[in-house]
């Protein structure tokens, strides 16, 4: 008997970086999938086999044996295994694991693929040794294994991925879902450039340290704009939605989080005839993420690519994490 569940990544359509501080941050869950397959093994060992994106290798306890790629990738498997061990724990069972992993969503550059692969790995081992979490256990025992990589992170990722649709969130009020009827037309631009979210919140913050009116004004203007591109989307206006990408993306990259190859990426999807770019997650590298009328979605993607860039076009998805026994 084997589980798979599959959960979505995520991109941040507003309140990037301004989130830190206030918010809110608008995130849509995105078609974009990963998947992972459960089965028990008779040892007890964590075994993830993640071969589509270059590593396999198990934990004993908290250590990590490689069997391909680097020992380093153990530091973000750490995630996995430490998701599949508190689910475990929160059943009270225990056993060795066969965790496969199958991912569509890049890894490390903004779309919450580690995420994604934590959410659908606890409900996998949820319904192959417990019979089945609620999604409240599932988003909640995904975050202990963000935690792990990722220090203290908002909750936004595993919230989207387990949940789905569209995600408003503010630090003193916490999340709110919405839903629109179908999707917008968006194309995500990646550079292929990975980079260290961490890194770039340390950017604008020795920058607000510097110039604190300055980049608090900012994050406020950053505010209205989260707030009024919710609004935009919700009222299907896209031509409004578009404009507060554009001047959002202006923000971002006065806060010194845009990159020149995110820059050209953003403008040449501009030229192209988007109704608005922007960088999406931390910057630096990563991924941009354009609106664009579908007849000109193709022209888009052709712009993203002549500047070097792996165009990905996503829809909204409303499916969060699924589950379903496999033989
Ligand atoms: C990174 O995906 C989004 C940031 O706002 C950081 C965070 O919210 O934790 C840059």
């Amino acid at each position: 008997m084997a589980v798979e569940a599959s959960a979505p990544g995520k991109a941040i359509l507003f309140g990037e970086h301004s989130v830190v501080y206030r918010g809110p941050s608008v995130v849509l869950a995105i078609d974009k999938r990963a998947r992972v397959i459960a089965e028990e093994r008779s040892d007890n060992k964590i075994f993830i086999n993640a071969e589509d994106i270059g590593f396999s290798g198990y934990f004993l306890g908290d250590r990590y044996h490689p069997r391909r790629g680097e020992a380093w990738r153990g530091r973000r498997l750490a995630a996995f295994n430490v998701a599949a061990r508190r689910t475990m724990e929160h059943l009270g069972v225990g056993s060795g694991l066969d965790l496969i992993v199958r991912s569509e969503i890049p890894i490390a550059v903004g779309l919450g693929s580690s995420a994604a692969i934590s959410v659908a790995t606890v409900a996998a081992v949820g319904s192959l040794l417990g019979g089945g979490l609620s999604k409240e256990e599932i988003c909640s025992l995904a975050y202990e294994g963000e935690k792990v990589v990722h220090g203290t992170p908002s909750g936004v990722d595993n919230n989207i991925s387990t949940y789905g649709g569209i995600l408003r969130y503010e630090r003193d009020v916490g999340f709110e879902r919405f839903e629109v009827d179908g999707s917008p037309p968006f194309v995500v631009g990646n550079t292929r450039r990975k980079r260290s979210t961490r890194r770039m919140v340390d950017i604008v913050r020795a920058l607000r340290d510097r110039n604190t009116e300055v980049v608090d004004n900012m994050i406020d203007a950053l505010g209205n704009i989260s707030q009024e591109g919710l609004t935009a989307l919700l009222e299907a206006n896209l031509t409004r939605l578009g404009d507060l990408m554009n001047i959002n993306h202006g923000f971002l990259a006065a806060l010194g989080v845009s990159s020149p190859e995110l820059d050209m990426m953003v403008h040449a999807s501009r030229r192209a005839g988007a109704l608005g770019a922007k960088l999406t997650g931390a910057g630096g590298g990563g991924c941009m993420i354009a609106l664009a009328e579908d007849s000109c979605l193709k022209r888009v993607e052709d712009a993203i690519r002549e500047v070097r860039g792996v165009p990905i076009r996503v829809k909204v998805s409303y499916e969060g994490v699924e589950t379903r026994g496999i033989s």
